[in-house]
């Protein structure tokens, strides 16, 4: 019996990238109910939070999160929203409807994995959500810096959704700052899984003042990243209780830019 190699694909987690996202879309292909699912994004959103339940858990924002973020959506109307990692489209699906609800245009999902893109491309689809999400493959750094200053759509950040992996969220932040597309009294940063599993790099940048900040800048080597510490941010971290455990948000307004 031969096997198949997979040399470039990421090594399955206990969690996640073990087969369950191409079950999911089997499970939800299968279903009788199908063609109720066509064109309605909720009722796609609630077979997949079927199949967390009774299959496989999946690392989405889930209803409670969710529902905290499409409110954060209503109030603020962006026109286009981003969001760093998009795995089967769970929250491109939620943040997509709400987005085109609310009068916007577009929802970008930077996914690096080219499988999950493949699966949420899928499902964005079936949710008739084609003509407001877009999902691009490749890393968010190097996505960020082609939509910015290659294909120059995105000159101002409205709204974020940071939701890859914690520990790129701050290098991913910095570049933002340093391409200057975070703008004062428009710009809204939303970081996930803050408390579980934690991001407290980012979480201690984004509530730091500016002199700490550049108190932080000059104890770290941050090359080639330029940081801009002078940016004033206004975090609180809301909390709630999901099927993983407790986890937070970071909400993150920009208020200000010190003068130095
Ligand atoms: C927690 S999941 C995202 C969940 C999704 N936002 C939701 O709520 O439905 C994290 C995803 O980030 C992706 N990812 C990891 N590193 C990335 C990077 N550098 N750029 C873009 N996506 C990345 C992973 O492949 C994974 O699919």
């Amino acid at each position: 019996m031969s096997t198949i190699a997979k040399p470039h694909a990421p090594e399955p987690r206990s969690y996640c990238l073990d087969g369950r996202e191409v079950d999911l879309l089997h499970y939800i292909y299968g279903r009788p109910d199908i063609k109720e699912l066509r064109n309605n994004p909720q009722k796609v959103l609630a077979a997949i939070d079927e199949y967390h339940t009774n299959h496989n858990m999946l690392m989405n924002i889930g209803g409670v999160k969710g529902a905290y973020i499409t409110g954060l959506i209503s109030e603020h109307k962006p026109s286009t929203m981003v969001e760093l990692g998009g795995y089967i489209g769970y929250s491109a699906i939620l943040f997509g409807d709400a987005i085109r609800a609310n009068g916007g245009k577009k929802f970008l999902s930077l996914e690096k994995n080219p499988e999950m893109a493949a699966v949420s491309s899928q499902l964005i689809d079936l949710a008739g959500l084609r003509d407001v999400v877009r999902v691009l493959v490749g890393s968010s750094d190097k996505l960020l810096v082609e939509l910015v200053r290659e294909r120059k759509e995105i000159d101002q950040i409205e709204m974020l959704f940071l939701d890859h992996w914690q520990e790129l969220y701050l290098p991913d932040l910095w570049l933002l700052e340093d391409m200057g597309v975070l703008a004062q009294d428009k710009s809204l940063l939303v970081a996930d899984n803050v408390i579980m599993p934690g991001a407290p790099r980012y979480l201690e940048w984004v509530k730091a003042t500016p002199a700490q900040k550049r108190a932080i800048v000059k104890k770290l080597n941050v090359h080639p990243l330029k940081p801009n510490p002078n940016l004033v941010y206004d975090t609180h971290v809301p909390q709630f209780q999901t099927d993983w455990g407790k986890d937070g948000l970071a909400i993150t307004k920009i208020v200000g830019e010190e003068v130095v």
